[in-house]
């Protein structure tokens, strides 16, 4: 199959790499000519594990290209993916669909021959409809079926996730893009990953309860965690005891400083925004949007509390700025409001990350540190904030010899109190009373 990816971003980079290994022909299009430039010498513009090696072996094999350019490589595909950004509109929240419309009106264009254009970009309910209607209207020869196709990888996770996913969700009107869709997932197919086909509207609806619904189960065992804390509970081993009930399912139910992210926070406040504009409003979403909201604050609270209610002048170790391990997004990071209430009360703030540094840089003013020894030098409270690999095992008699006062916050619940106080730390976590 020849497919195009038009917008090399997360998704479309590791989806367009992911189809090139299964055996198709494919070119990833971008507008930024600087990153095709990149990515052309084998530059990768994201951190994301294996991504490297994927994308180097299948462009030495021929079957992965970069272009600036979408018409050549549109009048000669089977398959077109829109996987450009659905940021947040400012000012109201509803996804901003501008880059989706305007794809779609490019791509019409350019079409030749029966062309299946699939929506990949996360996006309400009825872009489907108006990607078709754009198509029509700009081309009203194009031979197209316009089908929905909603990505679930997580970052840090991504090649592992498209390649093996839990399921395929294509959702079409026009049969003739059935096999089309089939052959493009074969090897997933193949290797009985359950291909669910539904109605476009259907498709895309799938996808924002999916990452809702995740949300929701974070925010639940968050507030789980809280009640922990004032009834003397261990909400580690509540997830435990209730995840093993298979209607419930233990994943996603590790307690934290809140989500953060490219797609839960934008993700919710849209469903929630759509939902409202046909009044339907989901008040589950709407609520774990504002709890999920101030808790990242409440976080820089329950530091501050751990150093005895004022950290004014005090310095403040904080290890981890993404908003997730193995990635170097800072999007939506709970980092952001946790740092901002740190300083909105005076502390000075030293931080640290293995990947995240650059895109930190431009969001925070903060002292950073090579290394989460160097950023807890005479910190008063060290917080781990993100469970990077490189924090899991610290050398904790080297902290407490540098720091000012020997207390951690383990906001990811990665060390156990007994390990942590032995070294004469005060220990503080979440969710254990
Ligand atoms: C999420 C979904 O998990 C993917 O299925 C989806 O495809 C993706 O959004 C998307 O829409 O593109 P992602 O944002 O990469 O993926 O990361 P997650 O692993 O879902 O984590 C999101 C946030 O939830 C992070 O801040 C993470 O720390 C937090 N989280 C996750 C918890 O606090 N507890 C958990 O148990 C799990």
């Amino acid at each position: 199959m020849r497919i195009v990816m038009v917008g090399s971003g997360y998704v479309g980079l590791v989806s367009g790499a992911c189809f090139a290994d299964f055996g198709h022909e494919v070119v990833c299009v971008d507008k930024a000519a600087d990153k095709i430039e990149a990515l052309r010498n084998g530059v990768i513009p994201i951190f994301e594990p294996g991504l490297d090696q994927l994308v180097e072996s299948n462009v030495k094999a021929g079957r992965l290209t970069f272009s600036t350019e979408l018409a050549g490589p549109v009048s000669e595909a089977d398959v077109v993916f829109i996987a450009v950004g659905t940021p947040s509109r400012r000012g109201d929240g509803h996804a901003d669909l501008g880059y989706v419309h305007a794809a779609a009106a490019e791509i019409a264009a350019s079409i030749k021959g029966f062309t299946v254009v699939v929506t990949k970009s996360t996006v309400p309910v009825g872009t489907g409809d108006e990607v078709e209607r754009i198509i029509r209207e700009t081309n009203p020869d194009a031979d197209v079926a316009v089908v929905s196709n909603p990505e679930f990888l997580r970052e840090g996770a991504a090649i592992e996730d498209f390649k093996r996913p839990d399921r395929i969700v294509v959702g079409l009107s026009d049969e003739r893009a059935r096999p089309v869709m089939t052959e493009v997932y074969r090897p997933l197919y193949l290797n009985q990953s359950p291909l669910l086909f539904t109605s476009r509207r259907t498709s895309e609806l799938i996808k924002y309860a999916a990452n809702a619904f995740l949300a929701m189960k974070i925010t639940f065992i968050n507030e789980v965690a809280d009640l922990c804390e004032k009834v003397g509970a261990d909400v580690q081993d509540v997830s435990r005891g209730i995840g093993l009930d298979g209607r419930i399912g233990a994943k996603f139910l590790h307690a934290g400083p809140g989500y953060g992210g490219s797609c839960f926070p934008k993700d919710t406040l849209a469903l929630a925004k759509t939902a409202q504009d046909h009044d339907s409003p989901v008040r589950l979403i709407e609520t774990t949007i504002a709890i999920n909201d101030s808790r990242k604050r409440a976080m820089g609270r329950k530091v501050i509390a751990a150093v005895g209610g004022d950290v004014r002048g005090k310095k403040v170790a904080v290890f981890g700025l993404t908003f997730k391990p193995n990635t170097d997004d800072m999007r939506d990071s709970p980092a952001i409001a946790i740092v901002q209430a740190l300083k909105d009360a005076g502390a000075i703030v030293s931080g640290y990350d293995p990947e995240g540094m650059n895109n930190a840089r431009q969001m925070m003013e903060i002292d950073f540190a090579t290394s989460p020894y160097e950023a807890a030098r005479d910190a008063h409270v060290a917080v781990l904030v993100t469970e990077w690999n490189a924090f899991r095992a610290l050398d904790l008699d080297r902290l407490k010899s540098l720091m000012a006062a020997p207390v951690l916050v383990d906001l990811r619940n990665v060390y156990r109190a007994h390990e942590v106080e032995a070294h004469g730390f005060a220990y503080h976590s979440i969710g254990k009373g």
